[in-house]
């Protein structure tokens, strides 16, 4: 049998989500680096995890292998082993080809397999069971996103004890979606597993919440469900935030504020630098953006040798078909724009294909004058808040989609909707041309949002209606 934590205690406060805060890479020379996990989740989460001193269960990102709980850096971790074919099944297929997309909106197709479900069960089961392992008396267990939606219940059935949070970072569908879902009520079911359900926004909550009254039939009065049992459920928004003070000193840090200077200098110092750094994912309107920036520059209101995009792409669930397509869709629609408008030395997109730590990162925040974050679907989107709390010196400007989460806080940004493409030309000039002063006033504004709504505060509330006397 497995030690609990990498100490053989038991611990007082877990968080399960699908992965580690750090991934297994193996080098071509056969040594091991663990690196940082893509994604919002973890970047929200790790400060949570250091102030509270607990343990996290997750996926160490590697198909096939069974590890002792380890403490990397401070945080302890416990594996959860997943073959490949549950990465298959369970992450590629029913998380990713399954709940992502319907959940986004249907912006691609959900795909409906049996075979997948039989896995997502399986796996959820597993990480359950691990949990109840590793999770104290009396614990704390925060269950993270739709990967994991029955290890609520399956929790509970298993350790009647504990207190259970369970929080979507993605956004939860409006019913008339949902219910093609051929495991809706199943799903519904284990969510129902925890003492609170939490959302991005109330949008997600009240949605949550009609379904359940709708397809389970259970009484809900001011967002509380009540179990047959008698059990009360609370279903809210939470929205998810960052460790604001920790960017805005990064991206103040001499280092950082040097390389964003440097990357305006390899760039040929533009006078307009435009930014996009996403998860290279269908749901975050790379295709949209890049056309809108391109026809600009064909039409003449940017000059290649003046205007630069920047768009930085993570690789992201490259097996799973969507993603290879859509990789391929942007490779072609970059070198197809650049050969059409760039000129000799311009080439007025710089497009990477990879990730980058959190200082190159910063410097690029930094570097922007306009940053892009238009997804056509997206839970929060915690790249507009990072690249906010990068904006030390009050400039820059955050064009922003109205269907992001962020866009319910970050009011002062240049809102658009990515599926007019002429509403984002037009938003991306004004946010060009407005005046330095209209620019850091609606900057402060959103400074203040996202310095008094951090990662500390979100934990805070969620943890305060778990009753986490931690
Ligand atoms: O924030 C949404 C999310 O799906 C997380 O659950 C996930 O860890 C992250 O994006 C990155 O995706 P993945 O883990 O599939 O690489």
């Amino acid at each position: 049998k497995l030690a609990s934590k990498s100490s053989g205690q038991k611990a007082d406060f877990v968080v399960v989500a699908n992965r580690l805060p750090v991934d297994r890479v193996i080098n071509s020379d056969g040594s091991v680096d663990w690196r940082t996990s893509p994604g919002g989740l973890v970047t929200a989460l790790e400060p949570v995890m250091r102030a509270q001193n607990g343990a996290w269960v997750g996926w160490h990102g590697a198909p096939d292998e069974k590890l002792e709980p380890f403490n990397n850096n401070g945080l302890e971790l416990v594996p959860v082993e997943l073959s490949t074919h549950e990465i298959a099944e369970y992450y590629e297929g029913f998380s990713n080809a399954t709940l992502w997309p319907l959940y986004h909106d249907v912006v691609a197709h959900p795909k409906f397999h049996r075979e997948w479900w039989v896995e997502y069960k399986k796996v959820n089961q597993r990480f359950a069971e691990r949990t109840a392992e590793v999770a104290d008396t009396n614990a704390v267990v925060w269950v993270q996103d739709y990967q994991l939606s029955l290890v609520p219940q399956m929790l509970r059935d298993l350790r009647p004890d504990l207190r259970i949070g369970f929080f979507l970072h993605i956004p939860f569908p409006p019913p008339e979606l949902y219910r093609q879902l051929p495991w809706r009520n199943s799903i519904l079911r284990g969510m129902l597993g925890a003492d609170i359900v939490g959302f991005q926004l109330p949008g997600g909550a009240n949605n949550f919440c009609e379904l359940v009254r709708r397809q389970l039939k259970l009484p809900v009065q001011r967002h509380e469900v009540t179990m047959p049992d008698d059990r009360r459920v609370l279903a809210r928004a939470y929205p998810i935030s960052i460790d604001a003070q920790g960017f805005a000193e990064l991206a103040a840090s001499a280092p950082v504020q040097e390389r964003a200077a440097q990357i305006r200098r390899d760039l040929g110092n533009p006078s307009t630098l435009v930014l996009g750094i996403d998860r290279l994912d269908y749901t975050k309107g790379l295709r949209q953006r890049l056309r809108a920036f391109g026809e600009l520059v064909s039409e003449g209101a940017l000059s290649p040798s003046d205007s630069v995009f920047l768009q930085v792409a993570n690789p992201s669930r490259e097996r799973v078909e969507e993603y290879r397509r859509l990789r391929d869709d942007i490779d072609m629609l970059v070198g197809r724009l650049n050969g059409n408008v760039g000129t000799i030395g311009h080439p007025p997109i710089t497009y990477l294909h990879t990730s980058y730590p959190r200082e190159e990162m910063a410097a690029m925040y930094v570097a922007a004058d306009v940053m892009m974050v238009t997804p056509l679907r997206d839970g929060m989107n915690l790249v507009a808040k990072e690249f906010v709390a990068s904006r030390t010196d009050n400039t820059g400007a955050l064009v922003l989609s109205e269907f992001a989460g962020a866009a319910r806080e970050l009011k002062q940004a240049y809102l658009v909707n990515p599926y007019d493409i002429d509403g984002m030309k037009e938003g991306l000039m004004t946010a060009i041309q407005d005046s330095p002063a209209a620019k850091t006033k609606r900057m402060k504004a959103m400074r203040k949002h996202v310095f008094e709504h951090d990662i500390n505060h979100w934990a805070d509330e969620v943890l305060r209606d778990l009753g986490a006397d931690l």
